[in-house]
């Protein structure tokens, strides 16, 4: 189980200028994907780069459990020996996902258009966290379970002998949800079709036609998409060379932009459109970010990022942009807290069901530290200009929160504590040296 037993409270003051040149660890996103195609290809899919992290470990034992073969080798290469669409087998355990919704989410698509049951379960967030946005199209096309009550975990799928193609319009931005159904309609028989009406992060589609599939995709004059799949694919194994993560470049990112004197270099970053709702909305708060080197990988455009300090003022941050920066704004928000004047953040209901309830998390971090921050039901505005700091932040089991904060505690008048450091290591191991190779410090603090 990859759940944390004990916590590691950890604590950050004021910080000297940052500056260096960095790489962050592989996409999660694209990570898991990896994996999981890979477990349905044939033959070998070789995989560099991948995020060595719990939440993606966590699949790879769930791809195991599932039949196929996924081991590192000494070259430092992921190898992923695929079953073929079809081909997975019943595990013998209950496959447990610690705190990875991407991982347990996709997994159920996976699953659903196979006879074969699986028990999923996870940690103390996971277990918290909506699962019938995933289980109802997945029940249309023919899956049955058992869930605690609400669609939680922990949960018994049986997927479908003879899963049924359906048309689903997907209710929220969710990529989770949007994926889960794609790769249920991989071993369904006929086309299975995805409305998405706002657009969310698009790798499954990407690499699902890199390995093969046949899918198309047509987005009407709205912006609304319709996705088809054939079912029944001959997946071919691949070579899958991970792009950066820009949601872990952002917090180098927005920390080089408010500690003074800063100058870091985030190299190789991920540039998916899908994905760059923050460098966008940085730009608009005075960032000096500067796009360099700009480049293509896999059919994913990557760039240097060079950021440098930079007064920021705040901005009304709009709803449509929600989808391509869900992950960043407790980390936006700590940018807010510096930047002169309001930041309004809008549509941002879909952070209340992430690791945590993200958007109460923020404001009571922010209040912790006395920075002056009103939550609406799905809205955030943070005053900013100064950080007082000297507050604990209720972490939640939440990576971003813990990375926020700390980060936060670098422009603080007083240093900034979070309660538990431990769940960084779910998507971000390297976050703490790799902060501190850049001049930052950080201090254990009894627990
Ligand atoms: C992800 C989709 C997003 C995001 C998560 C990763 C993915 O979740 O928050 O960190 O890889 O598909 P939702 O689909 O719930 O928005």
């Amino acid at each position: 189980m990859a759940s944390h037993s004990k916590s590691r409270p950890l604590a950050a003051g004021k910080s000297g200028a940052l500056t260096g040149r960095v790489r962050v660890p592989g996409d999660k996103s694209i990570s898991h994907r990896s994996l999981m195609l890979g477990a349905l290809a044939l033959g070998e899919t070789v995989i560099s780069g991948l995020l060595e992290a719990e939440d993606v470990m966590n699949t790879a034992s769930a791809m195991r459990a599932l039949g196929a073969s996924v081991v590192k080798g000494d070259d430092g290469l992921w190898r992923v020996k695929g079953l073929g669409v079809g081909g997975l087998l019943e595990p013998t355990g209950v496959i447990d996902f610690g705190n990875a919704g991407t991982g347990v989410r996709l997994t159920m698509g996976l699953v659903a258009s196979q006879p074969i049951a699986v028990t999923f379960t996870g940690d103390a967030s996971l277990v918290k966290r909506p699962m019938g946005r995933v289980l109802d199209p997945l029940a249309e096309m023919g899956v049955e379970f058992i869930a605690r009550s609400g669609g939680r975990l922990p949960l018994t799928m049986r997927g479908a002998r003879t899963p049924l193609p359906v048309t689903y319009r997907v209710p929220m931005p969710s990529a989770q949800v949007k994926s889960a159904v794609l790769l249920a309609g991989l071993g369904t028989p006929g086309v299975t079709t995805v409305v998405e009406p706002i657009f969310t992060r698009d790798h499954t589609e990407r690499m699902l036609k890199g390995f093969g599939a046949h899918i198309e995709i047509d987005t009407d004059k709205d912006g609304v998409r319709t996705i088809r799949l054939e079912g029944r694919p001959e997946l071919k194994a691949q070579a899958i060379d991970v792009p950066s993560d820009p949601s872990s470049a952002a917090f180098p990112i927005v920390a080089a932009s408010i500690v003074p004197g800063s100058d870091v270099t985030v190299e190789g970053v991920l540039m998916n459109p899908a994905r760059i709702g923050l460098i966008e909305t940085l730009l608009e708060m005075g960032a000096n970010i500067e796009i360099v080197g700009e480049r293509e990988t896999g059919g994913e455009k990557l760039a240097d990022l060079r950021v440098r300090h930079a007064e920021l003022k705040g901005v009304n941050v709009p709803a449509e942009r929600a989808p391509s920066m869900i992950d960043e704004y407790p980390i936006l928000a700590v940018a807010a807290a510096v930047a002169a004047g309001e930041t309004r953040m809008n549509g941002l209901e879909e952070m209340r069901v992430k690791e945590s309830d993200r958007l109460a998390a923020v404001a009571a971090g922010l209040k912790a530290n006395g920075v002056d921050c009103t939550e609406g039901k799905d809205w955030l505005t943070v005053r900013g200009g100064f950080v007082p700091g000297g507050g604990t932040v209720a972490t939640h089991l939440d990576h971003r929160i813990a990375m926020s904060f700390l980060i936060l505690g670098f422009v603080a008048n007083s240093a900034v504590t979070v309660d538990d450091a431990a769940m960084i290591a779910t998507s971000f191991p390297t976050f703490e040296s790799l902060m501190t190779g850049l001049g930052a410090g950080f201090t254990e603090v009894e627990d």
